[in-house]
């Protein structure tokens, strides 16, 4: 394994590889089973991996944790060297930004709801970075974890509408024994909090089985999702949604692929979980 800080370096490793099918697995670092399982994919169907270690300024708000956001760079190498990865990707933020950028990017559709409601920019930010990374990197499939669901759609749209030639492969959000969706987060989660946490998938995982019981509104679902959730939680809901998957958008009725996402507010954490359910009520494992 190589690990790599700079473009020249980056450009002419990979003209070595020109022949081989490059898998890229896009992180902020601090990885976990999450990203272990997106790494292990890319091994098994490409000829090099490629892993990008990388806490983007850009989709950072302001008063968000771009400071403070866990890295352990040595743990990271240790990791991915054991799983297979080829080439670490390290960039500093002068290489990936080393002027003041004179073109933006703005997501216009998928971006004002769910998580993009409080976080105004941050797609923005997320597809910025993936277009650079992409052109840097080259890659014929680039991996995604579906945790983060509405990114995934976001990045769907994003390779499609600009013709970016890389397939994008959403898998599975990958689980603690208990049931909380593995987050680079949740180290900022107390004991007590963790255990609450787990109602996020026990509740979402109830609207997924009255989805499939075919007999309720998406109102009356999101209501008994809310009272499910709150038996063993007082956290306040950032959201509660039933949307269109990947579209993003309204329902009354569900009649194709749904989000079911939730979001809640910790006192030192925002956590995230979410279930893509089909018509019938049956969970979504990947989303390519
Ligand atoms: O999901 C993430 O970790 C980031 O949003 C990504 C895709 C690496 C872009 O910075």
């Amino acid at each position: 394994m190589i690990i790599i800080d700079n473009l020249n370096d980056m450009q002419k490793e990979l003209k070595q590889h020109k022949q081989k099918s490059i898998g890229y697995v896009p992180t902020m670092g601090f990885l976990h089973e999450g990203h272990l399982s997106l790494i292990k994919e890319s091994v098994k169907e490409n000829d090099l991996t490629v892993l990008s270690i990388f806490v983007n300024p850009l989709q950072f708000g302001p008063n968000e944790d771009f400071e403070t956001y866990p890295r352990d760079p040595k743990h990271d190498e240790t990791l991915a060297e054991k799983y297979g990865v080829d080439i670490i990707f390290m960039p500093t933020t002068e290489v990936m930004y080393p002027k003041k950028l004179t073109f933006s990017i703005e997501v216009t559709q998928k971006a004002d709801i769910l998580c993009g409601k409080s976080r105004p920019g941050h797609f923005d930010g997320v597809v910025t970075v993936l277009l650079k990374l992409f052109n840097i990197i080259q890659p014929s499939n680039a991996y995604f974890g579906m945790k983060d669901a509405q990114q995934l759609a976001i990045v769907h749209a994003f390779v499609e509408e600009f013709n970016l030639p890389v397939n994008i492969k959403g898998l599975a959000t990958v689980r603690e024994p208990s049931g909380l969706a593995k987050s680079s987060r949740n180290v900022y989660l107390s004991e007590d909090e963790k255990d609450s946490a787990v109602s996020l998938i026990e509740s979402l995982t109830y609207g997924a089985e009255l989805i499939k019981s075919n007999k309720y509104n998406v109102n009356e679902i999101l209501e008994q999702v809310k009272s499910k959730f709150s038996e063993k939680n007082n956290t306040s809901f950032e959201y509660l949604e039933l949307l269109s998957y990947p579209d993003l958008e309204k329902v009354t009725k569900i009649k194709s692929t749904v989000i079911l996402a939730i979001a809640v507010k910790y006192k030192q954490a925002r956590l995230i979980d979410n279930l893509i359910i089909d018509k019938n009520g049956n969970i979504l494992t990947e989303f390519n």
